[in-house]
């Protein structure tokens, strides 16, 4: 029986001793629901170290045969928003595809803040992605990571490597505000919502 059945049972029990045991329940039910509910590109009004914490524990819990570990180095300081949203979006495009495609047991994502940049790599020890796909069958997920990186000047590298797929871009700190203007007008003319 899952936590939401237990909680309506203990709930709807005559005995009111059982209620707390119910409504125990549902917080279980609504601590397992959150990572879901969040477990999509947005990074919304969270910190980028929240946001991609809770989406590392909505991998677990959607590809239970894989393992993700999150390596998280992002330092005390403010990330500006428009980066933190885009970074959270690469990873999130990353990670999900780690876990749908590549039949890995074990995901490792790094993303570490070093003095001007935020290095992002998303590891896979599966089968990898074939040169084919990447080049010519990618959709929205590979579209949208190496948007992101070229709206940076960076690249998306995706490497296919003896066992499985490493994925690596490089995010400028520097604040949009303070980026030269021709670099500012690409990311405008490129931005994913
Ligand atoms: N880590 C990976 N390991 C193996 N294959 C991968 C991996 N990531 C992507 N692929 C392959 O690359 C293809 C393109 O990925 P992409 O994210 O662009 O599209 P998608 O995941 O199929 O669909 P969408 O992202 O639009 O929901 C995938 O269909 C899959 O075949
Ligand atoms: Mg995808």
């Amino acid at each position: 029986m899952n936590d939401i059945e237990k909680a309506k049972k203990l709930c709807g029990s005559f005995n009111v001793n059982e209620h707390a045991d119910g409504l125990v329940c549902l917080d279980n039910a609504i601590n397992n629901i959150i990572p879901i509910i969040h477990g999509n590109a947005a990074l919304g009004e969270r910190s980028l170290k929240q946001g991609l914490q809770s989406f590392g524990t909505a991998c677990l819990i959607e590809f239970n045969n894989t393992v993700f570990n999150f390596s998280l180095s992002l330092g005390d300081k403010e990330i500006e928003p428009a980066l933190a949203r885009d970074i959270y979006a690469f990873v999130f495009h990353a990670a999900q595809n780690a876990g749908k495609h590549s039949k890995a047991d074990r995901v490792n994502v790094f993303v570490e803040r070093a003095r001007d940049t935020i290095e992002v790599s998303i590891i896979d020890n599966g089968q990898g992605i074939g040169w084919y796909i990447r080049t010519f069958k990618y959709r929205f997920g590979l579209y949208t990571m190496r948007d992101i990186a070229a709206s940076y000047n960076g690249r998306c590298k995706i490497q296919k490597v003896s066992k499985g797929t490493i994925i690596n871009a490089v995010f400028p700190l520097k604040l949009k505000s303070e980026m030269p203007k021709v670099v500012t007008d690409i990311f405008q003319s490129t931005k994913v919502s």
